[in-house]
């Protein structure tokens, strides 16, 4: 799963994405001159996009990045992306209280009280999920009915501690290339459901249309 979401993301298909995290953590008050920590990091894509965005604006980004595989982690280190690295749960952070100034969730799992501590007052949480039309021209090949992800929004919307402050809608088209296309289905949740019958199906195809569709939300920590 981590060696297809690399090769897959290596090849462009979410630099819109990327691109909207990048310009949101330039928004925040500190711009690029913060500490951000990417809390299931993954193999540190999004990392990287965020070195090299910091490196072209000539500033001190300080970058941190979580990850509960260490597979993934080990990914994320061959990148040199001068961050810290570690392997730890989003449930047991390993870092002081109110230490961090921005923290990233992209489709990854999220503790409100934990992100919460570690989040310095009035620091900000960026997260991500997916979008009510992401990927149903996968979606289309595996069910008759698209079931769009709910995402991990619902325990920070529930939590007095974190404050919606604007959502961004990233909404696009891709067309993924052949070989490309089992590396989609295999780095989504998708790839449980499907069918060796489906999966053969799919990697025969030459090309893959599909809308993306992300959910940027930025909220802010308030005193507690
Ligand atoms: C869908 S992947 C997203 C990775 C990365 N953010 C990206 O978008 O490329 C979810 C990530 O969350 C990590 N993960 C799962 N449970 C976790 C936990 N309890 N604490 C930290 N990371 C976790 C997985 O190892 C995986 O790398």
């Amino acid at each position: 799963m981590i060696k297809s979401r690399q090769r897959f993301l290596n090849g462009g298909y979410y630099q819109p994405l990327a691109d909207a995290i990048t310009t949101a953590v330039n928004n925040c008050p500190l711009g690029f001159g913060q500490n951000l920590l990417d809390i299931g990091c993954g193999e540190g894509y999004y990392l990287e996009q965020l070195r090299n965005a910091a490196k072209s604006s000539n500033a001190s980004l300080k970058l941190l990045g979580l990850d509960i595989s260490k597979a993934a982690v080990r990914l994320a280190a061959k990148r040199k992306l001068d961050a810290q690295l570690v392997v730890d749960s989003a449930y047991k952070i390993p870092l002081f209280d109110n230490s961090i100034d921005t923290a990233l969730s992209v489709f990854s799992p999220i503790c409100p009280e934990e992100t919460a501590r570690i989040l310095s007052t009035d620091g900000f949480l960026l997260m991500v999920g997916p979008g009510e039309e992401h990927l149903t021209g996968l979606t289309a090949h595996i069910y008759e009915q698209h079931q769009p992800h709910s995402g991990n929004f619902k325990v920070l919307d529930e939590h007095p501690v974190f404050d919606l402050k604007e959502q961004i809608d990233v909404k696009t088209g891709i067309t993924v290339k052949g070989p490309d296309i089992l590396d989609l289905l295999t780095m989504t949740p998708y790839y449980w459901h499907t069918s060796a019958e489906q999966q053969e199906k799919l990697a025969a195809l030459p090309l893959l249309t599909t809308p993306i569709h992300f959910s940027l939300r930025i909220y802010q920590r308030t005193p507690f």
